[in-house]
């Protein structure tokens, strides 16, 4: 069984696409796979979408597990069940834990070896299918697990939080879609140039502090930086009326520090809630918004 982890974005997102840091979190959760090599045409089931795919098939999903078929090598077909436990569209990584799952069953069943770092660059094939132009950092932190420091063209290298770093993570109810927002940033960035690339340099300094404040286990630090990087996030307009409520309902109830997470344009919002976390979910179910706790550096299953 080849297994891969959703994900939230702690610091750095839409920076990354543009060459700066991202810290990113394995969440408890993700996609698991399983490959078999079979005769004629390879075959892709997902669930619980109940959606069967076959690699010469004309739409996106096909495409995309051709490319990763591909990326892995080797040319057996093959028959793959992939069962998703994420919610999709919500910027939690769901896509890439799928296609990092896939790729590694495929290798599997192929009697070929990946290292985490393989299984990110083939999983990547999938997500430029899908996202256009995809900074690597979801497939890198789907497949090592943990967290992760990461910047573009490079390899992941690991972050040990210096205790258990207690989240919140909630859904706003908007699906959200990274391509968009990606290609909205990017055309701030060809309108304003200076100004978009002095937010990104600060994003990435933020990136940088919140890294080394995990380690540190300086939550208070790390809430103020969490902050500071959606005021920065809201200032490219990829914040929505729901992320600003879920983040201020989040502080209010006792979180040291709240931003969105992934892409934006709606999607998911967290918290950094220590000893909190309760208040902070019961907060957001009055709101009407659904959350779960997400207690990252705590064994994962
Ligand atoms: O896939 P999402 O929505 O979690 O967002 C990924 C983070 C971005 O920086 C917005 C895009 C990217 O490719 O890094």
């Amino acid at each position: 069984m080849a297994r891969a982890f959703a994900k939230v974005i702690l610091f750095g997102e839409h920076a990354v696409v543009h060459g700066r840091h991202a810290i990113a979190a394995a969440l408890d959760r993700g996609a698991t796979a399983e490959a078999r090599v079979v005769e004629g045409v390879s075959r892709l089931a997902m669930q619980p979408w109940g959606r069967v795919t076959l690699a010469d098939e004309d739409d996106d999903v096909a495409r995309a597990f051709s490319s990763v078929l591909e990326a892995v090598g080797g040319a057996a077909p093959v028959d793959v069940a992939v069962d998703v436990v994420v919610p999709g569209g919500a910027g939690l990584g769901c896509s890439a834990a799928i296609a990092v799952a896939i790729a590694r069953a495929v290798a599997d069943a192929r009697g070929i070896s990946l290292t985490d770092d393989g299984a990110a660059a083939c999983a990547n094939a999938w997500e430029r299918v899908f996202h256009g132009n995809p900074s690597g950092v979801d497939v890198a932190v789907a497949a090592h697990g943990g967290v992760i420091k990461f910047q573009r063209g490079g390899e992941a290298r690991p972050v040990v939080p210096g205790g258990v770093m207690e989240l919140a993570v909630v859904y706003t109810g908007e699906p959200s879609s990274t391509k968009t927002m990606v290609e909205s940033v990017a055309r701030q960035l060809a309108r304003r140039p200076q100004v978009v690339e002095r937010t990104f340099d600060g994003i990435d300094t933020l990136a940088l502090k919140g890294a080394r404040a995990i380690e540190a286990g300086r939550w208070y630090e790390v809430g103020q930086l969490m902050d500071l990087n959606h005021a920065l996030l809201s200032s490219l307009l990829v914040s929505t009326e729901k992320l600003e409520e879920v983040c201020r309902l989040a502080r209010e109830a006792g979180a040291m520090g709240a931003k969105l997470t992934g892409g934006g344009g709606g999607g998911c919002a967290i918290a950094l809630a220590p000893g909190k976390t309760e208040a902070v979910l019961a907060a957001w179910r009055a709101a009407g918004y659904e959350g779960f706790a997400a207690h990252i550096g705590s064994p994962i299953r």
